[in-house]
């Protein structure tokens, strides 16, 4: 069968893609090896996906090229898709500033996206494995399992790595290289880390606890709550600064951001004396890491009793913890991949492959990575919309 264009992938950025194709009046096929369209979207947010971020710049996003996103997120802003899911009558809620939730389901993000690809005449066909992409003359054939499929444009929307029980595969990068296409090194990012040990332990036992930090790793930091987990630390900050961080790497975590600890230890011994040290603790910190901080710290002293040099060894504890991982999470629970398809030789208006127009890439099999908060579904709907339209 020939269609104007096939999309790989009934993800974001595919499914966008393939309704602005539709719309522009292209016939359009969208294949995908997984029982159902848009499972990332389903899970994402813990199910209630953080579809955009309202203060997105280029500036949240990660590429061996930051100036390529540039064009794309300029052209559909966040205000777009907010104007579309109004349309479809979506509720949400800004959880954080400028990261829009869905108040009731994730499901209602795919309701908008599949009944936009209905209105547009699009064919979705699911459980659909693709064997073979050749260049046929000016367009490409793909041989799958449901038959051979001749288009004049081949939109790859593959989507990274993370998750491969959700549909994930390196797909898009096989394509990518049978093409000449470079591909970045990948690497698991918005992802919880890992700790051995000593550090195992004690995690494990606050397991559960959260607070608000500043967190540091290379030229990444954040301040956002981090939760202990029972087999390291995540939550938002630890997420945000495992996009920046190298095996060996140490992270520098701030428990008091704002604050001063050696400053302020000074002035509570002078105002409370005879407080103890857990005490003016339990004021700042969640009780139990307050208590573990103790612990750890083998000191729960009067305040009077201690010196300069003992204030200034809690507060290196508390301003600059240091904490060495042992790892990360991996693919199993990374929200995105880091790296991807090398955007040298595509180009930033409409995704397509220099010297071969039929082929273009989008969404997050490209090398754009973006932060945490809505970013990523952001990148998918600019670089669909801007690729889709141009077809
Ligand atoms: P996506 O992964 O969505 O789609 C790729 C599609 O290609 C899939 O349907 C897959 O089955 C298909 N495919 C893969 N290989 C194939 C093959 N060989 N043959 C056929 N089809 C194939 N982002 C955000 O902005 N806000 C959020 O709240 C979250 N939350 C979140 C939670 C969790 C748990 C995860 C894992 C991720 C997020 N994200 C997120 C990230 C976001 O989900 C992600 O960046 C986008 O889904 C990327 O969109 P794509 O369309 O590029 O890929």
């Amino acid at each position: 069968m020939t269609y104007d264009v096939v999309v790989i992938g009934a993800g974001a950025a595919g499914l966008m893609c393939a309704l602005n194709a539709g719309y522009a009046g292209r016939r359009v096929l969208v294949v995908d090896h997984a029982n159902k369209a848009g499972k990332k979207i389903l899970m994402s947010g813990g199910g209630r996906c953080n579809f955009t971020n309202l203060n997105s710049t280029p500036a949240n996003f990660f590429s061996g090229n930051p100036h390529f996103c540039i064009s794309a997120l300029k052209r559909y802003r966040p205000e777009h898709f907010l104007e579309l899911v109004e349309r479809h009558g979506v509720e949400y809620v800004e959880k954080a500033p400028g990261q829009l939730f869905c108040a009731d389901s994730a499901k209602e993000i795919l309701r908008v996206l599949l009944t936009e690809c209905d209105w547009a005449g699009v064919e979705i066909r699911l459980k659909t494995r693709i064997d073979s992409v050749e260049r046929l003359g000016e367009g490409v054939r793909l041989a799958t399992s449901a038959g051979t499929f001749d288009a004049g444009a081949l939109v790859v929307a593959s989507g990274g790595l993370s998750i491969p029980t959700m549909g994930a595969s390196g797909f898009g990068y096989e394509i990518a290289r049978q093409f000449g296409l470079q591909v970045t090194d990948t690497r698991p990012a918005l992802v919880p880390f890992t700790l051995t040990s000593q550090w195992k332990a004690r995690a494990e036992a606050l397991a559960g606890v959260s607070c608000e930090v500043e967190a540091r790793c290379r030229e990444g930091r954040y301040r956002e709550p981090m939760l202990f987990t029972h087999r390291g630390v995540s939550g938002p900050a630890m997420l945000q600064v495992s996009s920046h961080w190298q095996p060996g790497d140490e992270i520098v975590i701030d428990l008091l951001p704002g604050e001063d600890a050696f400053a302020a230890l000074c002035a509570a011994r002078q105002e409370t004396p005879k407080r103890r040290l857990s005490t003016w603790l339990g004021e700042r910190l969640p009780r139990r890491l307050a208590q573990a901080l103790v612990e750890w710290q083998n000191d729960d002293g009067v305040l009077a009793e201690c010196g300069n040099a003992r204030l200034q060894g809690w507060a290196e504890a508390l301003n600059r913890w240091r904490l060495k991982p042992a790892g990360t999470e991996g693919w199993r629970t990374a929200e995105v991949t880091l790296g991807g398809v090398d955007t040298s030789a595509v180009s930033s208006r409409d995704f397509a492959v220099a010297g071969l127009p039929q082929l273009r890439f989008i969404g997050e099999v490209l090398d754009v990575t973006g932060e945490l908060g809505g970013h990523n579904f952001q990148w998918a709907w600019a670089s669909g919309v801007a690729c889709g339209q141009s077809l």
